[in-house]
């Protein structure tokens, strides 16, 4: 169960956000909204939610996630593979010292961003994408087993991070789009498939027994909500048109 969240209020400066899909420019204000409406659906699943202000230097500042791994025991600060994002977690590690008493970090020329790590109970898949590397990958899996817990790489080409293409819904159940169906390290779960067409819907996440879902996606609404799940739709097209998705806007513990 998770009981806290860390969110941080989209800049401005956010229109000039990092993206390789082509669907235009965010709207600040509907960002601003669908942002508030995110952390409202926070809330009503029970977490207490930390809101940090904007801050204009960084226009994906508001995809928190990738700047930290937070474990039981510990906050692991990644090291951004994406050159403008580096310096996100220099304000993300004053946060975390104030919670976590213990801070480890992913070090040069280690790269990492967190939306290519997926925890599956003590045990976390770690995407080698553009913006992670293997070196990366094996720093925090170092970290990982000093704190009794486990990680391996999975490689992939498909989309930004791991969890662009596949979420862990807890009890066995992973939702998995395109290339991530066929791969052997996935092949133990149930696959809840996600159609070409919804890919977007893959980055689903489940948080305290609900799954939030983006909005505008029926057939994977409806296969989650088949597996048994409560369903919570969120809109985040604006955050989709810079390949951000429902994982990448909190720091969910
Ligand atoms: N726009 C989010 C990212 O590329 O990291």
């Amino acid at each position: 169960m998770f009981t806290k969240a860390i969110v941080r209020i989209p800049c401005k400066n956010l229109v000039n956000g990092l993206t390789a899909s082509n669907l235009g420019k965010p709207d600040y204000e509907s960002a601003i909204i669908q942002h508030q409406k995110y952390v409202q659906t926070l809330k009503d699943c029970g977490l207490d939610v930390i809101i940090l202000d904007a801050d204009e230097h960084y226009p994906d500042s508001t995809f928190v996630e990738d700047t930290a791994l937070l474990i039981p025991k510990c906050a692991i600060i990644t090291n951004p593979g994406a050159p403008s994002r580096k310096d996100e977690i220099i304000k993300m590690k004053k946060v975390l010292i104030g919670l976590f008493g213990n801070l480890e970090e992913i070090k040069d020329p280690g790269t990492l961003e967190a939306g290519d790590v997926m925890m599956v109970g003590t045990h976390y898949y770690i995407g080698l994408s553009e913006r992670t590397n293997s070196r990366g990958a094996n720093q925090l899996i170092a970290i990982l087993n000093q704190f009794g817990m486990t990680g391996s790489t999975v490689s992939f080409k498909e989309g930004l991070h791991l969890k662009s293409g596949v979420s862990y819904l807890e009890n066995n159940n992973l939702l998995v789009t395109g290339k991530f169906i066929d791969k052997p390290e996935f092949r133990k779960f149930n696959l809840i498939t996600v159609d070409q067409d919804e890919s977007y819907a893959a980055n689903s996440i489940w948080i305290n027994g609900n799954v939030l879902v983006p909005q505008g996606f029926p057939k994977t609404r409806k296969k989650i909500e088949s597996a048994g799940y409560k369903i919570i739709e969120v809109d985040v097209s604006e955050f989709r048109k810079l390949d951000g998705g429902l994982s990448c806007l909190s720091l969910r513990f």
